[in-house]
Order: C-alpha cells, then structure tokens, then sequence
C-alpha cells in the first residue's frame, strides 16, 4: 500500500499552510447543494486549527478554464464552511499575489481562510511552474488533501509540491488506505460493480477487476455497449459504437480468466425518458424500435443480489439506470438494498452514485464512500495519481 507520511508527524504549530481540498460541490443558486465534501475535509481541517496552524484552503469549482465566472465563486462554500466549523470563514476573491501574502501574514495560529477558485487562473490547468511557485510563496508547507482531484497533474494538486515541503490530509490518507484494502486484501469473494453510460472512462478498471475481482457485474448505460458487442440491437438505446471493438475484448479477456462477467439478462425501456413514461421489461434480443434501455430488470437486480449476498467485499462505481429519472433508480436501489442486507464490506465512488446512494436515504448503510469520481477509478485502475505521488 502507498504510504505517506502523515500531518499528525509534523510540528504544525504557527506555521503557514496552504491546503488543497477537494470543494467541487454541486451548487442551487448561490447555495451548496450537496456539502459531503466539504464535511469530508473537516477533520484535516478541524485538526490543523486546533493544533494552532494558519490555514489558507484552496479548490477548484467547475471547468472555469482559466477565466474568471462570476457563478464559480467559492463564496457560497465560504458559508457553507463557516456554517460547519461554526466560525466564519473569511474568502478572499484572490489566489496569489501581495494580498494574498498580507492576509496569510495577518492571520493568528488557528486562523483559517478560503482563497479564490484555482481554476480562475490560466496557470493551474497548465501546471506552470511560475503558477505554482507564486502560490506556493506565502506558505511554509503543503497539505494536500482533495483526492476527488488527485489524478489531476494542476498547480495547486502538484505543481506547488516542487516549492514547499508537501504532505496528505486525513481524508487523503483514509481514500489511501480504503481504496487500496479493496485491491491489497480484499474481502472474498470481490464482488465488482461498474455502471454509468459510458465504457470509453472504464475500460482499465473493468480490466483490472477481471483479475482481481471474483464476479463482475455490470450494469448501467456501459452494459448496453457490450450487449451491443454481442451482438444485440436494442432498439434506440445509447451506447458506444466506438467502443465495441474494446467492448468485445474485453468480453474475450473475461472468457479466459477465473473472474465470471455478468450483464444484464433482463431490461427496462421506454420510450420517452421522463418521469412516469410507460415502461417494460424486455429480454435484451426482444428489444427493438424505439425502445430505449433505462435501468436493469427485475430478473438482473435479483440475479446481482444473489451474488452481493454471498460477498466478502463490494465495490461499486456508476448507477445501473437513469436513477434521476424515477422510476428508473429501481434497479440500482434494489443493489444498495442487497448490500445494506448483506455481510460484505462495501466501497463506493463516483458522484453520481453516491447522489443516488444518498437520495434512497441508504448512504449510512455502505461502509465507505470515496468523494472521488474520477480519482477512485484511476486508483483502482493502479494509475499513479499525480496528486499522491508528489507527496512525502
Ligand atoms: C471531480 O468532481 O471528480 C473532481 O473535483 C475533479 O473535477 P474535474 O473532473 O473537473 O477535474
């Protein structure tokens, strides 16, 4: 397992820190809809202010792409924080620069701030190292702890470790330790589960659990692409038609190896992809005109939850259906509710599904939930994460 050294080892007292977190949280308004990341990173925070160490948070919020967007202030996360640790939180609308220096130099030991969204500056993207080290220059150390942005090579995820002595938060050392348990020494038997729509962001991880994993299933709109590599039609359905070459070998990388791959046997579709729409469940070769393939089938969830039933460990990244669209979260919450009713330890990641996870109210009933997407995959997948290596 990859280990670093952690903040807890360190003299942090009056020393200036900037820490990179992960506040790439969902908004409504000027309002943070969903704070589980932001909550994620309190105990790194909460534990560096009460050691006496002055604290300047830096993040991400959307794809601003080196432009400033007045909807992409990290204002309304400033709240949401101050509203968490029951302080305010001061922001400043800047991330580097003379009054950056001045506001990290005025503040006291067990002060915090919150700079702009990194992503306003062209540098950060880039990795420019003259980014980096302007932001890096008020700061004695560096404390990374956004995993859900570890597999980006930025400025302030990196790029700034060239600059100042650079260490993992808590939450950085605790996705470390879980997501690396489900690889190292995973409960048997490993149950894998992937969905989502897409194939084409998945196809090292749907490798990699062919060999580590002892069933995988799969689910989601990725099914319908190796259904399709199968050879069956399904009506209108999305799925990948470019990935059907890796979609087939795959299908031949799962028939030589111990891993059994399970898709769907059964299928809901309909034709219009709202709220309520009539629905049937069809058999994938019955599928056809304008049918389109939103969820699992009864048969499949029943098929999946026999499988969870009898597992040591779960993991689990991507809906198995339209979950927004109801009632198409049925199947993917009759596979939390196999989980919640099981033994095994699970692990999930990926926003989409810990939103779905959170909406069925089930959330307490999964043993670990990643606040990476992107990350948890690459992880997974045995890709060295940019953000984990440059840490001591
Ligand atoms: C995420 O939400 O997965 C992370 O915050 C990374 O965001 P990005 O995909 O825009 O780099």
């Amino acid at each position: 397992m990859i280990k670093k050294e952690s903040i807890k080892n360190i003299a942090v007292k009056g020393k200036k820190i900037l820490i990179r977190v992960d506040f790439n949280v969902p908004l409504e308004g000027d309002a943070v809809r969903d704070d589980t990341r932001i909550r994620a990173a309190l105990p790194t925070i909460n534990y560096l202010l009460e050691s006496g160490a002055r604290l300047a948070l830096i993040s991400h919020l959307g794809r601003p792409k080196g432009v400033p967007h007045p909807d992409l202030k990290l204002d309304p996360v400033a709240k949401r924080l101050g509203e968490l640790l029951g302080r305010p939180v001061k922001k400043l609308d800047l991330v580097t620069g003379p009054e950056v220096k001045a506001a990290v130099d005025s503040l006291t030991d067990g002060e915090l701030l919150l700079l702009e969204n990194v992503r306003f500056e062209k540098g950060e993207e880039k990795n420019d190292p003259d980014f980096a080290r302007e932001l890096a220059a008020p700061f004695n150390l560096f404390v990374n702890d956004a995993f859900g942005t570890a597999h980006r090579a930025h400025a302030s995820t990196a790029g700034v470790a060239a600059f100042i002595p650079a260490y993992a938060g808590l939450l950085m050392q605790k996705e470390i330790e879980e997501l690396s348990r489900c690889l190292d020494e995973p409960g048997r038997p490993l149950v894998a589960i992937l969905g989502g729509a897409k194939v084409s962001d998945k196809i090292g991880v749907v490798s990699r659990f062919l060999e580590l994993a002892d069933t995988l299933l799969i689910g989601g709109g990725m099914a319908n692409t190796f259904l399709a590599a199968k050879g069956y039609s399904l009506g209108a359905s999305f799925y990948e038609k470019e990935q059907l070459e890796s979609a087939s070998k795959l299908l031949e990388e799962a028939d030589r190896c111990s891993c059994r791959l399970l898709l769907p046997v059964d299928l809901v579709v309909t034709r219009k992809l709202e709220a309520g729409s009539p629905s049937a469940v069809l058999e994938p070769q019955a599928i056809n005109g304008d049918w389109k393939v939103v969820d699992i089938g009864p048969q499949t969830a029943t098929l999946f939850a026999g499988v969870i039933k009898e597992a040591g460990m779960v993991v689990w990244n991507g809906p198995l259906g339209v979950f927004e669209i109801p009632p198409f979260e049925q199947g993917t919450a009759a596979v939390v509710r196999a989980i919640a009713a099981g033994k095994a330890y699970s692990v999930i990641g990926g926003g989409d599904l810990v939103a779905a996870v959170e909406s069925l109210g089930l959330a307490d009933q999964i043993s670990f939930i990643s606040t990476g997407g992107g990350a948890t995959l690459e992880f997974w997948e045995g890709k060295e994460l940019p953000g984990i290596s440059v840490l001591r």
